[in-house]
């Protein structure tokens, strides 16, 4: 897609159109939408958000393209990007480095290449084959202020792997820079008949068989053990559970390992759990035209996301102190790539939409995840196989909501009622200290710049507001050209991020920021179809 407006007041003339705030352009509306912002904390509102809650998560052997440029330094592009949403919310970056292929991996410590095979754009990630060295974990170096969630082997059934993996990474890293070590990946995924790459066959004696809860808890806290007799860490330092997202039916992932019998089992007998995670992928990519039934039909994602409420909350009641944490996202599985379905303005309000619902459900962290070659990526850092390094849609979904958390590690979030509102609107207010301080607005109803030559629809929105608010800021997330627009054509908050400037922020790239005036103590303004909506108030 042609970027639209080569100059600031091009974009501007073109934002006033898409905002239908022209007279010729013909303007479709929707009901009006009623939402009240309750002047204290509702009492279905989430804990306080930590400032660290939108992490980063990427394939090993993608990591090093990402971590690094052609001259052997720190990949700037990766790290404004990261920045940019660290900054906002004044947190570090937990990145986590695991996968698959890490899981059946090998450390060798002869081996020069930080990882092999070479991650490209074109080459899917080598289960059975992938291996590192020692010159991986020194990458970590290259984000000073990062936190690591580092993975190590389970899949293997040589506990010394995993150990050997923990040695290297800690004595290279430190200790102060790991966030947590985690024991395997998807082992609910453990088969006895498991083949990787080519049909290398990964199942027993060599590699770890089928697993229940039984016998998942008894290799975990086996491996766990043996790293901690090795290395000195701290009590609750580990990752568990990292389960599968089983998109062909998406309620197994909260029961094929269960937590309560798992706990019952002694996973946490050693004071090692710091963590449950889990991962998510919320289908397999399709087209298109299967963006609005796939990744934009809000009844779908929450649903699949209320089978994680009874493990959350079980943990609430009887392990507070262990947080429920997403750390591999993407919006849907696919052997290489679906740029047209994965990776569009509708794919990034999915996700604004999944991180807004899951704060409200008490899940404590999300790691977006990566790889070189993967439709849903939040950026591809480098030129390869012919596509170029740039910045995806989906990265916009990051700085939305690192600007909702807020900076003040106190944001309280509360899913509110959006009366008369389109199946697929959503509201969430942001607490800090007992006041209503930002509202977001998800607008995933579908509208395409092709939707059969249809003018786009807007929907019309009366936001009654607490009498201490005086003043309301409306800054959006949104393209011209809506739901399947490619990122060259979004702004968020009137920002863009894009290759040529190593992903710098370039503010004022697009001006549909609006100061709204209250009204007999309600706002009104208009969110178009297939675009998010952030206000703050004051
Ligand atoms: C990366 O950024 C740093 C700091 O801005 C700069 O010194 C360095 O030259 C940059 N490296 C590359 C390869 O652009
Ligand atoms: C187990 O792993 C360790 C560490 O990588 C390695 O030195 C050893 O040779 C492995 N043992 C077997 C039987 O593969
Ligand atoms: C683990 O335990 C749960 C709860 O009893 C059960 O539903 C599930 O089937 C078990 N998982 C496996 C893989 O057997
Ligand atoms: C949106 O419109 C563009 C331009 O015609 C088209 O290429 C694209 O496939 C459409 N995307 C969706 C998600 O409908």
């Amino acid at each position: 897609m042609v970027n639209p407006a080569c100059s600031p007041k091009a974009m501007c003339l073109l934002s006033l159109v898409s905002l239908g705030l022209t007279a010729s352009i013909p303007r479709q509306q929707n009901n009006n939408v009623l939402i009240t912002i309750p002047a204290s904390v509702p009492s279905t509102a989430s804990s306080p958000i930590s400032p660290n809650f939108p992490g980063f998560a990427f394939e090993q052997a993608s990591w090093v393209k990402y971590a690094q440029n052609g001259l052997g330094t720190t990949n700037n592009f990766t790290r404004n990007l990261i920045a940019s949403v660290t900054s906002r919310t004044g947190g570090y970056p937990i990145i986590r480095l695991g996968g698959t292929s890490p899981d059946y991996g090998k450390y060798i410590p002869s081996q020069v290449e930080p990882a092999l095979p070479v991650a490209e754009q074109n080459n899917f990630q080598d289960v059975g084959h992938t291996t590192i060295g020692p010159s991986f974990w020194p990458l970590a170096k290259n984000f000073p202020n990062a936190k690591y969630m580092i993975q190590v082997p389970l899949a293997d059934t040589n506990v010394s792997e995993a150990v050997a993996w923990t040695k290297a990474a800690v004595s290279a890293i430190g200790l102060n820079q790991i966030h947590s070590i985690q024991i395997g990946n998807e082992p609910d995924l453990y088969r006895n008949d498991f083949t990787g790459e080519g049909g290398i066959y990964l199942g027993p004696p060599r590699y770890q068989g089928t697993l229940d809860n039984a016998t998942y808890v008894s290799i975990w806290t086996k491996y766990a053990t043996a790293i901690r007799k090795a290395v000195a860490l701290p009590d609750r330092f580990f990752t568990a559970f990292d389960v599968a997202a089983h998109v062909e039916d998406p309620s197994m992932a909260s029961w094929l390992f269960d937590v309560k019998t798992c706990f019952g089992l002694g996973i946490d007998a050693g004071n090692n759990v710091k963590e449950v995670s889990h991962h998510y992928y919320q289908n397999v990519a399709g087209k298109a035209a299967d963006l609005q039934a796939g990744l934009m039909t809000l009844s779908v994602t929450h649903r699949n996301l209320d089978y994680l409420k009874p493990r959350i909350n079980w943990l609430k009641a009887n392990r507070p102190n262990i947080p429920f944490i997403i750390n591999e996202l993407g919006n849907s599985l696919f052997r290489t790539n679906s740029y047209e379905y994965q990776a569009r303005l509708g794919s990034a309000l999915w996700a604004v939409d999944f991180y807004l619902y899951s704060m409200t459900i008490g899940v404590a962290a999300i790691n977006y995840q990566q790889i070189m070659h993967s439709g849903f990526d939040l950026w591809l850092a480098w030129n390869s196989a012919g596509v170029p390094a740039q910045v995806f849609a989906n990265y916009y979904s990051q700085p939305f909501i690192a600007d909702f958390i807020g900076n003040k590690g106190k944001a309280r979030v509360a899913k509110l009622n959006a009366a008369g509102g389109p199946a697929n609107l959503a509201a969430y207010a942001a607490y800090e200290d007992g006041v209503p301080k930002r509202l977001a607005i998800a607008n995933l109803e579908f509208w395409n710049s092709t939707a059969g030559g249809r003018a786009r629809t807007f929907t019309p929105i009366t936001l009654t507001v607490p009498t201490t608010v005086k003043s309301v800021k409306l800054t959006r997330l949104n393209s011209p050209y809506g739901a399947g627009a490619t990122a060259d054509s979004i702004a968020y908050a009137g920002s863009h991020w894009q290759f040529d400037n190593r992903g710098i922020e370039i503010q004022g790239w697009r001006a549909d920021t609006e100061i709204l005036t209250v009204n007999n103590g309600a706002v009104s303004f208009l969110v178009p179809f297939s675009s998010a909506a952030l206000l703050y108030f004051s």
